[in-house]
Parts: structure tokens; C-alpha cells; sequence
């Protein structure tokens, strides 16, 4: 019924454990996952459980706050991109949240990397998963500038205001919420899960971090994801079915993948 858009199964804690996530997504009817790539080191282990299960899909992508790792170039993004459970380049973006005493000028590393990911996704055509965090102005600049609206995507785990989901829905971006929806002081994440287009919304966990309330500090998996539906289909005043609903073919629209047969 529900979709992860967006976990990280191969960390540790939940890599380790894959039978157990995987029997606790079918037993919270979680369906399907996104397990997303942060750099090119640990991208083996993401594209070993795609391989393994088919409810599973992958993306290739270095994360933004990954700083010491190989730097992707457009042509190696691309190239991986062809594995066949490889739906979406990301995680990418931009995040000055850390800056660790550097101004934001010295960050041209982390842009330049952002662009490296746009061209990929117009070379691929598959759609982007961006990660944007203290950094939402330079975020939807570069994202124009490389005109990011024509692969499209997902701007993942999303904690701004709404004036900034507005910008990223006029580029063709959808928005994905977390867990961090069901948290009490998260006014900003709830206005926006009330006014998202439902065509646009996706539901993630970001797992293993950022746990829903009842979990809220504890590890995170992808079958709580249904925590987070069903937190937003009470905001929303619809029902959870149309909310797992929407937001699963949403889901299966944007990663472009063939929907499975239900049997
Ligand atoms: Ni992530």
C-alpha cells in the first residue's frame, strides 16, 4: 500500500538485519523502496540489495555533505545509471548546514558537484533526488540555471517553508516528506504536507535516521513510512488508502517504473 521514496537499507543497523525490514514492510503493507546512493564507495552495497530484491530500486549519486570521496564525473554517473534497477541520480544538492568555519564562497565544490548531477539526469533522463538543507536560495538558482524542471525529480526529505516548495513545484519537482511531519514543533513541514498538490507529494522514512512519532529518536526502517502516510492523510482530512494511493503512483509516474503485476 505504501512506498519508501527514500531509505538508506544498506547502512548499518538495517543492512545487517534485511530479512527482518524486509518482513516488517510487508507486515506494515509498505510494497516498495528506494534505497538511495550518498557516494561511489558504498554504491556496491545499495546496487547488492536491488539486485537481491525486487521490491528494491536504486539510484547513483554523491551526497552533498560526502565531502572526502571520489568526485562522480557526468560520464561515470551515467554510465552506472544504465544498471537496471537504477531509477534516479541523487542523493545530490546542496547543504551549508556545516560549513565548519568556511563561508559559503568556499562551498563552489558542492555546487559544481550538484551540476555534475543535473547533467546526468538530462543525459539519462531519470529524475533527480535532491537533498537541500540551509541552502534552499542557491539550491533552486543552480537548479534553473541547468534547467533541472526537464529530468524533474524529487526534492527529498523536505523542511522548508512553503514559499520554497512553490519554487521547486513550478520546476517540475515533486516534494517528499519524512518522519519529521509527525513532529509536534514542525509546523513549516506540516503547512506544506497540507498544501503540496496530492499529484506531487511522496512519502519517505530517510532511514535509518529520522524516525516517525511513535519511533521518534529510535532507529528508523522503511516500514515505518506508513507512519508518516497515515500522519499526513489526518492532516490532509483524507483517508489513508488515498493518500498510499496517490502517493504510490506518484511514486511509480516519476522513477518510471514498470508497475508490478498485483497478484
Ligand atoms: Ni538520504
Amino acid at each position: 500500500m505504501f512506498v519508501d521514496s527514500h531509505c538508506h537499507i544498506n547502512f548499518e543497523g538495517l543492512g545487517d538485519r534485511l530479512p527482518d525490514v524486509l518482513d516488517k514492510m510487508r507486515e506494515l503493507q509498505v510494497t516498495h523502496a528506494l534505497c538511495v546512493s550518498v557516494d561511489l564507495e558504498t554504491l556496491p552495497s545499495v546496487l547488492d540489495i536491488a539486485e537481491r530484491c525486487e521490491n528494491v530500486y536504486a539510484s547513483v549519486g554523491v551526497h552533498p555533505d560526502h565531502e572526502h570521496m571520489r568526485e562522480p564525473s557526468v560520464a561515470e554517473l551515467v554510465e552506472l545509471a544504465q544498471h537496471p534497477k537504477v531509477c534516479a541520480i541523487g542523493e545530490t544538492g546542496l547543504d551549508y548546514y556545516r560549513l565548519e568555519g568556511r563561508s559559503i564562497d568556499d562551498m563552489e565544490w558542492q555546487r559544481e558537484r550538484f551540476r555534475t548531477h543535473i547533467r546526468a539526469a538530462h543525459r539519462t533522463d531519470k529524475p533527480l533526488i535532491i537533498h537541500t538543507r540551509s541552502s534552499s536560495a542557491d539550491t533552486l538558482r543552480i537548479m534553473r540555471e541547468e534547467r533541472a524542471e526537464v529530468p524533474g525529480g524529487v526534492m527529498h526529505c523536505f523542511t522548508e517553508p512553503w514559499d520554497v516548495a512553490e519554487q521547486a513545484l513550478a520546476q517540475n519537482f515533486h516534494i517528499s516528506l519524512s518522519g519529521i511531519v509527525t513532529f509536534k514543533k514542525a509546523t513549516d513541514v506540516q503547512d506544506v504536507a497540507r498544501r503540496v498538490p496530492i499529484e506531487r507529494l511522496l512519502i519517505e522514512t530517510d532511514s535509518p535516521y529520522l524516525a516517525p512519532v511513535p519511533y521518534r529518536g529510535k532507529p528508523n526502517e522503511p516500514a515505518y513510512v506508513s507512519y508518516v502516510g497515515r500522519h499526513i492523510a489526518q492532516l490532509r482530512e483524507t483517508t489513508d488508502e488515498a493518500l498510499a494511493q496517490a502517493t504510490t503512483d506518484n511514486f511509480f509516474r516519476l522513477f518510471k517504473i514498470a508497475r508490478p503485476v498485483a497478484h
